[in-house]
Parts: structure tokens; C-alpha cells; sequence
């Protein structure tokens, strides 16, 4: 089994893995050695800090390791991708790849001997999805009723939120005046819009009145976001995105909770002042991160 996206966990096995990352964050000696003598692959074509350090970390408090593979000093580079994963994958226990294409990925998962973790695609971005899932559960003290709005551009972040939000009965609006078409998954869209718990609206002001919490990411993708080559595009986002900026302003009409899934662009998509305000919960957030990475190893590989 593997974990691209949502779509082959049922809606109950979502909710579970949320509760058993839960479970896990309260009562880590439980799990110090479930994953004792595994390796798990970290392949990383795009740069890291939260996905890489949790599930390095994570693999070290369950009592296994992480091998981080850096795609650039690999033959990853030189060769193809399934003789690659032919010889990788006889020699770990799963794979958690962030690569640049979705495509790939699903290569990897199809040539792959072992079970597959999407660390981020131009897609999805499951991992990152579950630890959103854990902190409004954690904060709300349920997940079903909970009212989410995701303030940005639409993006491999809003996708996996969408799915996770709609299967685990979290109400989530999109605010979202740019659409990153590589992210595009009309299916995802199209079944998110059946549970009824999906809507989009570019009202900012009406959908943060009675939100729980309000979301938001990067308005340019890592890859680009010092590239020269991207920066008309930045520039052009920047000023399309400004009124959706998530500022002290915004916050006066809301009683939400702000959540970030990191890094952060102080003055781009969110300001100084509301990252230090105390109801910012994106450095627990961020935490989350290694439970989520701990319950999904544990879910694909534990015994
Ligand atoms: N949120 C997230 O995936 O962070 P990194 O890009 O630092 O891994």
C-alpha cells in the first residue's frame, strides 16, 4: 500500500491514522521500537525542512533509520527512474519521495517493491494534510463540524486539504483568486463537491466570519520563489494576492485560529504581527508534522 494521496484511504482509515498519530504524540515510549531494524528511503528532489526533519526524526524515535538520498548527488540523475527504485527498493522498507512531478511518483510507486510516500508533489501533499487534521482536532477537540478557510493560491496544499477536510467531515472553504493549474485534479474537486462540505468563494471577509481556522501558503512554489526567471510571475501574483494577505485587520472580524503550513514569506501571504499573534497555532502545526510522518510509517510499515 502506499500513500500518493487520499484517494485509496477510506474515509474511516483517514480519521484512524489521525487518532493514532494522536495517540502517538501522547504516548511516544509506546512506539520507541516499532520500526526497530527498518530503513526508510527519503529521496528529496526539492528542498526541505519540515518533511525531511520528520520523518528522520521519526524513523530515529520508532527505533529504525532514515536514509536521506539528495536526488542531485544520486544516479537518480543519470539513469532511469525504475531500475533506480528496481535496485532501491530491495533494500528498505518504503520510500518518502518530494519530488517535482506527480508522474514520477506514480513511477516510482508502480516499479516500487515497497510501500511509497508522496512528500510532496505539484499535486498533493498527504503528510502535511494529516498534520493539519491533528492540530484542528487537538485544537477543536473533534474534527467533524469544524470550519476551515484556505486563503491563497489553489495549489498541491489546497488539494490534499480539500480531500483531507471533506473526508473526515471538516467544512473547509477556499478562498482563492489564482488557480496553479499543475495542481489541477478535477476528480479530487468533483468528489469533494458530493460531501457538500466544499465550497469556494472569493468573499474573504464573509467566509472568515465564522471560521474556526483560517489556512494559508506560499503564493509562489518553493522552486520558483528566488528564481530569476519567475520573477515577473511573483511580482504579477503578489499584487493579484495582496487583499488576501492575512493580517492583523483581517483578524479583527474573526475569532479563527491561523494555521501555515510553512515556510513562511513574512509580508507575502501573512504578516509579522499575525504570525506572533497568540491565536497563531503554525509552530504547533509544524510539530504535527512528526506525528503525522510517525503514524503513517507506523500505518505502511509497522507490524
Ligand atoms: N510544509 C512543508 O512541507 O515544509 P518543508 O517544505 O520545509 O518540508
Amino acid at each position: 500500500m502506499h500513500l500518493l494521496n487520499f484517494k485509496g484511504l477510506s474515509n474511516q482509515e483517514l480519521i484512524h491514522l489521525v487518532d493514532l498519530a494522536i495517540a502517538i504524540k501522547n504516548c511516544p515510549q509506546k512506539y520507541a521500537k516499532t520500526l526497530e531494524g527498518k530503513t526508510a528511503a527519503l529521496v528529496f528532489q526539492k528542498t526541505s525542512t519540515r518533511t525531511r526533519v520528520s520523518f528522520e526524526v521519526a524513523m530515529t524515535q520508532l527505533g529504525g533509520h532514515g536514509l536521506f538520498l539528495d536526488w542531485r548527488a544520486t544516479n537518480f540523475t543519470v539513469a532511469d527512474l525504475s531500475d533506480e527504485i528496481g535496485y532501491l527498493s530491495r533494500n528498505i522498507d518504503c520510500i518518502m519521495a518530494r519530488l517535482l512531478y506527480n508522474s514520477d511518483l506514480n513511477r516510482i510507486a508502480k516499479t516500487s517493491l515497497v510501500p511509497v510516500i508522496n512528500g510532496c508533489d505539484e499535486k498533493y501533499h498527504p503528510s502535511q494534510a494529516i498534520a493539519d487534521l491533528i492540530t484542528i482536532k487537538e485544537k477543536k477537540g473533534t474534527l467533524s463540524g469544524a470550519k476551515l478557510v484556505y486563503v491563497g493560491v489553489h495549489n498541491n496544499v489546497a488539494n490534499s486539504l480539500i480531500e483531507a477536510c471533506t473526508k473526515t467531515g471538516v467544512k473547509i472553504t477556499t478562498v482563492c483568486p489564482i488557480f496553479n493549474e499543475a495542481s489541477r485534479d478535477n476528480e479530487l474537486l468533483k468528489e469533494a463537491e458530493k460531501t457538500g462540505l466544499w465550497e469556494s468563494t472569493l468573499d474573504l471577509q464573509r467566509a472568515v466570519s465564522d471560521a474556526d481556522f483560517i489556512y494559508t501558503d506560499t503564493w509562489v512554489d518553493m522552486e520558483f520563489f528566488t528564481d530569476s526567471n519567475y520573477a515577473e510571475e511573483k511580482e504579477k501574483r503578489t499584487k493579484l494576492m495582496m487583499p488576501y494577505q492575512i493580517n492583523i485587520n483581517l483578524l479583527k472580524d474573526t475569532k479563527a485560529y491561523v494555521m501555515h503550513d510553512m515556510p513562511i514569506h513574512r509580508g507575502y501571504e501573512i504578516t509579522a504581527d499575525v504570525i506572533e499573534n497568540p491565536k497563531s497555532i503554525i509552530y504547533e502545526q509544524a510539530e504535527n508534522r512528526l506525528y503525522s510522518a510517525k503514524a503513517i510509517l507506523l500505518k505502511l510499515i509497522g507490524v
